[in-house]
């Protein structure tokens, strides 16, 4: 009886472990290089710019901020040579990752790569599935990656039909995570298999973070569709099990070219507060993909946030989620998201997804209280042993956010 008991136990625990790596224990915050030299996928990354980036991430107040790791994405590795060692490309990284990674870090900062667990990497900016993924080769690209003093590893998903036959993400993230934890090097795994398997349920087992759908956009369409998405998995990440990961933030806009650090932003800034508080309280990772070197001011305003900032890093409770609706708006148009934090505070965002702007209501009783003090995430205004309700006007696409807590 006891060891059908002690079974049980395991059983029930074991399946709720983490990829004890001991990393990832609040959502990682930093910058990945998607969107910086020219549009999203077509960046033209080097040495140079992973440089230039990490040292404005010091006198922009982004590492003060937060801000912890720098991440060369799908751009540095070009062939493997004739033992199967990857070797990084020789015009963008003319002597290696290992010096831009030691400026990573010798500016406070850890240092990320990608690669993919399938034949070849997703590749964009032309080089069509030419640059080799990670299959069957694990154990020495992890081993090569810990040499070099990487942190973080991002493993993607294309190119995972293998001699025809589909590769199974279970086994594929398993082994990967594996031989990350096998160098004895404590590496943050996000597995990126595009929320296809439902990752959230079972990822955490392999990876610190999982990507939770596809690709985000600097755009309203992919933006208000992977909020849709995410809208009820708050309850899979928290400490102990690992991040639902809705994708890079586009605050401020991607490049417009390679040649200066314009911004083309293509959502507006109510939009890009609405991507970046609604991260916040999904606990999702902030990692930045536009040019951090130039940046706007709505880059500033949101992207230095303390308060929400704070809010993504609470790991009291799980990641926050929607909990209701204000209905008088019409289905699924005014939304009540909110996460719960340190002191018995919650977070609340009131979402407006719709067209045109409307009053939101949030009822007290939705969050079991009836008198609230509340303080503005944006402006900083409190407001003071609010009754029953509150109502505010939500512009189009908008977010109001508080940090709320009961008055007893
Ligand atoms: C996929 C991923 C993206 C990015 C690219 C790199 O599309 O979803 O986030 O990493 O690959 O090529």
């Amino acid at each position: 009886m006891l060891s059908n008991l002690l079974f049980v136990v395991f059983a029930v625990t074991g399946a709720v472990f983490a990829n004890n790596n001991g990393v990832g224990l609040k959502p990682p915050m930093g910058w990945d290089m998607w969107c910086t030299n020219g549009r999203c996928e077509r960046d033209y990354c080097d040495a140079k710019e992973v440089m230039d980036v990490t040292d404005a991430m010091v006198t922009n107040g982004m590492k003060d901020a937060g801000y912890e790791y720098v991440i060369i994405s799908d751009c540095w590795a070009d062939h493997r040579d004739e033992n199967g060692n990857i070797v990084p490309d020789k015009d963008r990284f003319p002597d290696g990752l290992v010096p831009v990674i030691q400026h990573i870090n010798s500016k406070g900062f850890k240092a990320g790569l990608y690669t993919d667990a399938g034949m070849y990497t997703c590749s964009p900016g032309g080089r069509n599935h030419t640059i080799p993924g990670s299959y069957g080769h694990y154990e020495q690209d992890a081993n090569a990656y810990a040499s070099w003093g990487v942190e973080y590893v991002k493993v993607d998903w294309c190119s995972t039909k293998v001699n025809g036959t589909q590769l199974d993400p279970h086994k594929q993230y398993q082994e990967m995570s594996e031989a990350l934890n096998k160098t004895g090097k404590p590496i943050f795994l996000n597995s990126c298999e595009w929320g296809i398997d439902k990752p959230w349920e079972w990822m955490h087992q392999y990876a610190n973070s999982w990507r939770t759908g596809p690709d985000h956009h600097d755009d309203w369409k992919t933006t208000s569709k992977i909020i849709e998405l995410n809208a009820d998995l708050g309850d899979y990440a928290g400490v102990g099990k690992g991040w639902n990961d809705p994708d890079f933030i586009m605050t401020g806009g991607q490049s417009c070219n390679t040649v200066d650090s314009s911004h083309c932003p293509g959502m507006t800034d109510t939009e890009y507060r609405t991507e970046f508080t609604l991260w916040c309280l999904m606990s999702a990772p902030l990692l930045v993909v536009t040019d951090v070197r130039n940046m706007t001011s709505i880059m500033k305003e949101v992207l230095l946030n303390k308060d929400l900032i704070e809010i993504n890093q609470d790991t009291t409770g799980p990641g926050g989620k929607r909990i209701g609706f204000d209905k008088t708006c019409g289905e699924n148009v005014c939304q009540i998201w909110a996460k719960n934090i340190t002191n018995g505070e919650k977070a609340i965002a009131l979402y407006n997804a719709d067209s045109v702007s409307h009053n939101i209501t949030l009822e007290f009783s939705l969050l079991g209280w009836k008198m609230v003090n509340i303080r503005n995430l944006w402006d900083g205004t409190k407001y003071y042993n609010f009754t029953e309700s509150v109502t505010v006007v939500v512009e189009s696409h908008g977010v109001q956010a508080y940090r709320a807590s009961a008055v007893q």
